[in-house]
């Protein structure tokens, strides 16, 4: 489903971009597309991970409730603890947590993990909001806009509707509240993520593969 959204979005693309390709041309760039969100997905994690630190320089972890961590060897959690989740029994490698009165609910700590490490459902939302930012990068440079402060802005809002049609279900309702009412912290997440796949769009080369040229920021700078 995932994998389908984005080759179609790709396609779609190209047409509009009025580009004549070979199919073996359309199939390398359906895989550059995939590379690029992988890496926008990835260091987007990364990023949070060193701003949340330098934000809460005391806080050492962060366990998260996920759905799909079913798979853990039970027998690996060993190390009774009481963390801000509740009382659970924590995996040898510390970066997984079961409430202690009942294994089937299990937590992560998403501060420790890299985006390898996470869950599918965290990931999932790791490459959601990647997605949305690199096809606007792709859809922005075929507009010919100009990358400033503006088209930022423009941007993280369409990052976060799509991160709120995503989460509707969620019980923290301040996030599901409009781009403009959010607090400062949480709109960078958003701009961040836009400005990290403008660097990674050229740090991959990926101008070369979509027949254009890097991108240049006038009035801000890469994340
Ligand atoms: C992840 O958990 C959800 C909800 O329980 C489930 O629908 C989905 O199939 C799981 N995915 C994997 C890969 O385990
Ligand atoms: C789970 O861990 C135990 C103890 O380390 C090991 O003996 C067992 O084979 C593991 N089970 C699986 C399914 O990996
Ligand atoms: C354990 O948690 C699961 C998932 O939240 C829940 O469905 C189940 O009823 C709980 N079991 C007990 C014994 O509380």
């Amino acid at each position: 489903m995932q994998l389908k959204t984005s080759s179609t979005y790709v396609l779609l693309l190209l047409l509009l971009l009025n580009l004549s390709i070979t199919n073996t041309e359309l199939i390398g760039l359906k895989k550059q597309f995939k590379l690029f969100v992988k890496n926008v997905a990835s260091t987007f994690h990364e990023n949070w991970r060193r701003h949340y630190i330098s934000e809460h320089p005391h806080t050492r972890n962060r366990f998260k409730l996920t759905q799909n961590g079913s798979h853990y060897n039970s027998s690996d959690f060993i190390y009774p603890m009481i963390l801000t989740v509740g009382s659970c029994l924590v995996h040898r490698n510390l970066k997984v947590a079961r409430a202690r009165f009942n294994s089937s609910i299990t937590y992560v700590d998403i501060l420790n993990m890299n985006y390898d490490e996470l869950p599918v459902d965290w990931a999932y939302e790791n490459r959601a909001t990647a997605q949305v930012a690199c096809r606007q990068v792709l859809q922005s440079i075929r507009q010919k806009l100009i990358f400033n402060r503006d088209l930022v802005e423009k941007i993280s809002k369409k990052i976060h509707n799509a991160w709120i049609k995503r989460n509707a279900h969620r019980t923290a309702k301040e996030l599901l509240s409009p781009y403009e009412n959010l607090p400062e912290a949480e709109k960078d997440k958003d701009r961040r993520a836009f400005l990290i796949a403008c660097r990674l769009f050229n740090e991959l080369h990926l101008y070369h593969y979509f027949k254009t040229t890097p991108i240049q920021l006038t009035d801000i700078s890469f994340e």
